[in-house]
Order: C-alpha cells, then structure tokens, then sequence
C-alpha cells in the first residue's frame, strides 16, 4: 500500500489535483496517498489559498455536530507561516487554534491558554513555565533514562511488538503522568483517553462525538479530583503547583484558578505531553526503516549525530500538522487580502518542506544542518512549552534503542491516523534481533 510518507528524496511529489481541487478541510484528504504532491503544488501554485470548511457529522448517528464554517486560509509557505506566527497582535488565538470553532458545551474543558492571547496567556503559561525550562528538564534527564531503559529492557527479549503501544508511546506517557503526579496504576486509561482527545476524525478512536465529550469531561473531571488531593496533600508535582497558584487579573485581584481553568490546564497539558512524542518517535523509527544509509551514519557516531537526528525526526514526522489563528483587523499575506476574522492555518508540515529554506527537503538527513523546522511552532508566545522536554525523551529513546537494538525496523506498513490535525500512527510492528 502506497501513503503519503513513500516519498523519493530528490524528486518533487506529485497529484494530479489542480489547485482548487485540494480541499483541505475534508477529513478524507489527509490519508491520500498524495498529500505531500498537494502541498508541494499549493506552495508553488497557490502559498495563501482558501478551504471551505464543511459541517461536521457524528460518524455514528449522521446527526450534525458543527455546522458549515466560514471557511479558512491555508498558509503554506515557510516564510509566511513564520509571519503569521510572530505577530500574535494581528493573528490572534482567542477563540480557538483548531480551525472549528469550540462548541460552548466542550469550552469549559477545551478553553486553556493555548487558546488564548496576552496577558491572560502569559499569565497562565507562567505559572508552569519553570517545570519545563532546560534547566528543569535536564534535572530530570536521569529519571527519562531511566525509563527509556526500562522500556527498551522490557521489549528487548521479545523479537517484535507494537512500537508505538509498547516503546514509543510509553515514555512521554511515563513522563509527563509522572511530572502532573498521575499515578502508575492509571497511565493506561490516560492513553485511552488522550488518544480519543486527538483521534477526532479517525472512526476508529472517535465513533460518535458523545465518545469525544465523554473522554474529554473524564480527563477533565479526574485532573480536578487529583487537584483537590492535591490541596490536603501537596507533592512535588505540576499539578501541585497549579493548585496553590494564583493568578493576578488586570485590575490587581488575585485569585486561585478557576475548576475550569484548572480542569482545562491539566488537560492541556496530558494530551499535549503524549500524542506528538510519540507521533515523532514513531515517525523516527520508519524513517531509520526506510532509510538504511541514515541508520549507519547515525550508528557510526551516536553521541555527535544524536543532536541533528532528533531535529531532523521532528521535521520528518511534524507530529502536529497545524494551528489556526484568527485575523484581529484587516491585513494581508503575500499580497492576499484577509478581513478582520478570517481564519488563517498554519501548514507545518508543508512549511517543513519548503526547499526555499530546507535543501533536498524529501531527504531524511540525520546530519541535516542548519535545521530550523517549525515543528514546535514557528516561534511567538505559544511555542511549544514541552519542546525541551520532547527533545530529551526522543533522544534518551533511540540512544537506549540503537545501543541496545541496533537493528530495529518496521515489519510491516504502519497504521496511520486520519486526520488533518495530528500526523499520527496507531500501530507499527517492529522487529529486532532479540536481546
Ligand atoms: C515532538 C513533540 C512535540 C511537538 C511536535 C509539539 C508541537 C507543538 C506545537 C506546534 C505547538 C504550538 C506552537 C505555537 O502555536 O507556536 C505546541 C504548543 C504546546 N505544547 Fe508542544 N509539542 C511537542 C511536545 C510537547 C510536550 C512533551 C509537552 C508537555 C507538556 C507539550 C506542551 C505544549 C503546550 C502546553 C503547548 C501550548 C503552549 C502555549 O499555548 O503557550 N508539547 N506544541
């Protein structure tokens, strides 16, 4: 089976679609076989073109869930989504990064800071900031190690397994539970429900949006109840920390985060620790597959290419394939017009392989240098909070897997995700010499 990851480097992707063919708010396009050639013409042929946006039907009952929006500008190129980005004044967050709007009856548990802008934003993502700053994560440097020994130790005898569920899922799951103080015993009911959060789309995940509310509100509710034994019995974990904060609102008051705020944050910050490390990791993995001559070079020199490879992984897989922003007056990008609340999208993955900024960008290139992708965002106050977390996980992972199983690969086509939002794999069989 042909997807859209079986690219030759060198050669341009093709489709056959013209330009207004591609729509690019129908679920269905992102499992075509041609999406990469989409993007490539968009770039060259349209780099600002508009999508309409359809309604959107509960895949069980048919019944309409949200109606048709008003449609969204696709923003592909590498220097324009870095425009959009880096000017938060005129391309807002509020209401929503995800190109539909938040029905008010999931905005309670969907409305945290990465929906928001200044001041409220930057109050908020500085009451966790600290957890997540080089210094901190490198304090927890041993303790990622060590559970990527674990893992890797855990599957090495086994000679094949799921690479996503066993290895590459269960650090960020290990890590950031750890860091909100989740305990062991519900790690695994937290991977079920975050895999619904961002499997919207995929019927397999997401059969009925009544499935979507339900895991959202359990996430929600069980963020709140460890919060509330958080308060009779305060540990050295973020949701502590979130806890006992107090924000202060323009007018000086100070007050403790709302359940609402709170709920969303945990939230937030659950869903977003898991999916895209893993999504990466996988991603990382096919890549070493499909690439022997990279795996070499890598093994040649684990502690000098480990660095660029880890770039590299992130540009590769793009874990996350867009954010939204929202025009705060009438403005233009490359001489389009857009008006005062036009939703305008941020392509990474298309501005991730743009060769006006990345030289032969269908190569998987382990040493690939500079590598300034955008797949933590393209800078601005939202950049990925969790980026030096994530950079750390990625590493400490192939470290252990190509020291301890050097010959690691795919074993067969993996199971992608449907959906526009997250590049995600479901399952991935892998095999290795056992040891
Ligand atoms: C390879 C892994 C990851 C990728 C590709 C990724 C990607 C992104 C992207 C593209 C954004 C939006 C940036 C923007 O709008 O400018 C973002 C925001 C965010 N990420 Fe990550 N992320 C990853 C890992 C993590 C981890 C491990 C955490 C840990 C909690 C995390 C937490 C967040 C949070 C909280 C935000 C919102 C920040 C804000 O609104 O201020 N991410 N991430």
């Amino acid at each position: 089976m042909t997807t859209h990851l079986d690219v030759t480097p060198g050669r341009a992707p093709t489709t056959a679609l013209a330009v207004a063919d591609i729509c690019l708010g129908y679920p269905e396009t992102w499992l075509r076989p041609d999406r990469e050639g989409m993007f490539a013409r968009l770039r060259a042929e349209a780099p600002v073109s508009f999508h309409e946006e359809p309604e959107y039907l509960d895949p069980r009952t048919g019944v309409q869930v949200m109606a048709q929006g008003p449609g969204f500008w696709a923003v592909t190129r590498y220097d324009d989504v870095m425009r959009v980005s880096r000017d938060p004044h005129t391309f807002r967050s509020a209401p929503s990064v995800n190109i539909n709007d938040i029905p008010p009856e999931i905005a309670e548990w969907l409305g945290s800071m990465i929906n928001m802008d200044d001041p409220k934003h930057t109050r908020l993502r500085g009451l966790v900031n600290r957890g997540f700053t080089p210094r901190q994560v490198n304090r927890i440097n041993e303790l990622i190690r060590d559970q990527a020994r674990a893992i890797v130790e855990r599957v090495a005898p086994m000679g094949e397994c799921d690479f996503v569920r066993e290895v590459a899922a269960a650090l960020p799951l290990a890590i950031i539970c750890d860091m909100l103080g989740i305990p062991r015993a519900d790690h695994d009911r937290i991977f079920e429900l975050t895999n619904v959060i961002l499997g919207v789309g995929d019927p397999e995940y997401v059969s009925s949006i009544t499935d979507l509310m339900a895991a959202g509100m359990e996430l929600f509710q069980y963020g709140l109840s460890l919060a509330e034994q958080r308060l009779a019995d305060p540990r050295d974990d973020i949701t502590t920390t979130l806890m006992q904060a107090e924000i202060t609102e323009e007018d000086g008051t100070r007050h403790r985060l709302t359940p609402s705020e709170l709920g969303s944050f945990f939230l937030l910050l659950v869903v977003a620790g898991n999916e895209t490390t893993r999504t990466a990791i996988s991603h990382g993995l096919l890549a070493l597959t499909r690439n022997p001559d990279q795996r070499r070079i890598w093994l040649g020199d684990l502690h000098g290419v480990t660095p660029t490879a880890v770039e590299e992984i992130v540009r590769w897989a793009t874990p996350v394939i867009h954010f939204r922003r929202t025009a705060a007056h009438d403005t233009e990008i490359d001489g389009h017009p857009i008006a005062t609340g036009d939703k305008v999208v941020m392509f990474y993955n298309s501005a991730n392989r743009d060769d006006a900024v990345f030289p032969d960008p269908y190569r998987f290139d382990v040493r690939r240098t500079p590598n300034h992708h955008v797949g933590f965002g393209a800078g601005g106050p939202h950049f990925c909070l969790g980026a030096n977390l994530a950079r750390v996980e990625i590493r400490a992972l192939f470290d252990e897997l190509l020291r301890r199983l050097p010959d690691i690969e795919a074993a067969a086509e993996p199971d992608l995700l449907q959906s526009g939002f997250i590049n995600g794999v479901k399952r991935l069989p892998c095999r290795f010499t056992p040891a």
